[in-house]
């Protein structure tokens, strides 16, 4: 039985009556940046999220970019964040000219681990940007005690996190803005690039609807130099309609990860803890194999598709060679990465295909 991480064609089938007409709607009204089907998706995001605003951008990583402007950060100042994400997490406090600063990771959730916060803040602080890493919220209660404490602002990553509780509350509206990404693979995805920030700030909001659009605050008004980092009409129309399939989405998701727990049950099949009183979305459903690539090869030979997210954490990428931070400077991340691997996990996938997944990494990982 052939079983894909992903498979988008199929879920295009199932909404084609519903996406086409709303293409169509777009082009006849020739809104093809920002415009009104993007508007109504502002005001449903937030709703969805329980926030006052939502900004639609052009990508995740816009959204962390002018997030992180919009909270004051400044070049120098320095941004707490964890090596385990991907570069664009980290890429954005560059883009502001702020230096990174790692945190490693709680390993039993693969989140930031907030006892090892305090002791990487320096005068230099400006924000925290902690990440909801595979849809499972960052243990945010003490990352915003200790932000209150030394006067930091907390920017969430919530790109893999679309409705995410913690402690019942959705990600988004936990710190002073949250950023999310729609790219296509994402549990909200877009037919492109697509992103949001979130806030309750009305100067967050305004700054950031400025910022999207070359500073602009009225037509050819331009306070300040800033981006092209509009949403286009199409996204915001696809995303209305999949936002409205998203609840029942997740909640297979999460149906799917916990017939995975069950039948890992017993098994000796390492995964990340789920704290009870949060609600994880389950953008992956990730394991931890200390022998990956025979574990990967053998799931393979079973017509089993996997991806490991993400392979090096980014302290050890080159692109940020220039921090100097060699191996073992954050020793659980740099063991995540060895060793993790991501199961199949979409919202198509059959009873039988997950039986069958399950199955496999039991025989194949359990019974090492
Ligand atoms: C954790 C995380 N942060 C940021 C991003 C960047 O989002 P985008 O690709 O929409 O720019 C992504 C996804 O790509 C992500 O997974």
């Amino acid at each position: 039985m052939k079983v894909s991480v992903l498979d988008l064609k199929a879920e295009f089938e199932q909404l084609r009556s519903e996406i086409l007409p709303a293409l169509e709607r777009v082009c006849e009204k020739a809104s093809f940046v920002l415009g009104e089907e993007v508007d109504a998706f502002e005001r449903e995001f937030a709703d969805f999220c329980g926030t006052k605003h939502c900004v639609a951008l052009a990508s995740g990583t816009a959204a962390l970019h002018l997030g992180l402007l919009a909270l004051g950060v400044q070049p120098d100042d320095e941004v707490i964040t964890t090596p385990n994400t991907f570069l664009a997490s980290v890429e954005a406090i560059s883009y502001c000219g702020a230096i990174p600063v790692f945190v490693d990771i709680d390993p039993a959730t693969a989140n930031l681990d907030p006892k090892l916060i305090e002791r990487a803040i320096t005068p230099r602080t400006r924000a925290i940007l902690p990440v909801h890493l595979y849809g499972r919220p960052a243990d945010m209660d003490p990352i915003r005690e200790i932000a209150a404490r030394h006067n930091l602002r907390v920017l969430e990553d919530a790109a893999q996190a679309h409705g995410a509780r913690y402690r019942g509350r959705r990600v988004g509206g936990l710190g002073a803005a949250a950023a999310f990404s729609f790219y296509p693979t994402k549990n909200l995805g877009a037919y492109g690039e697509g992103g949001a920030l979130t806030t309750d700030d009305d100067q967050i909001a305004k700054f950031a609807r400025a910022a999207r659009s070359h500073g602009q605050t009225a037509r050819y008004e331009h306070e300040f130099i800033g981006y092209n980092y509009r949403m286009q009409g199409f996204q915001g129309a696809v995303l209305r309609i999949k936002l409205r399939h998203l609840y029942q989405w997740t909640a297979r998701r999460q149906e799917i990860a916990r017939e995975y727990r069950r039948i890992f049950a017993g098994a000796r099949v390492e995964i990340p803890v789920d704290d009870p009183r949060d609600e994880c979305v389950y953008h992956q459903f990730v394991i931890y194999a200390s022998n990956r690539n025979a574990v990967v090869a053998q799931l393979a030979a079973r017509e089993i598709e996997t991806v490991v997210h993400y392979p090096r954490p980014v302290h050890l990428q080159p692109a940020y060679s220039s921090l100097g931070c060699p191996p073992g400077t954050f020793p659980h991340a740099e063991r995540a990465c060895e060793r993790v691997l991501s199961l199949p996990l979409h919202p198509g996938l059959s009873a039988e295909q997950v039986t069958y997944v399950a199955n496999a990494v039991r025989e194949v990982v359990g019974a090492r």
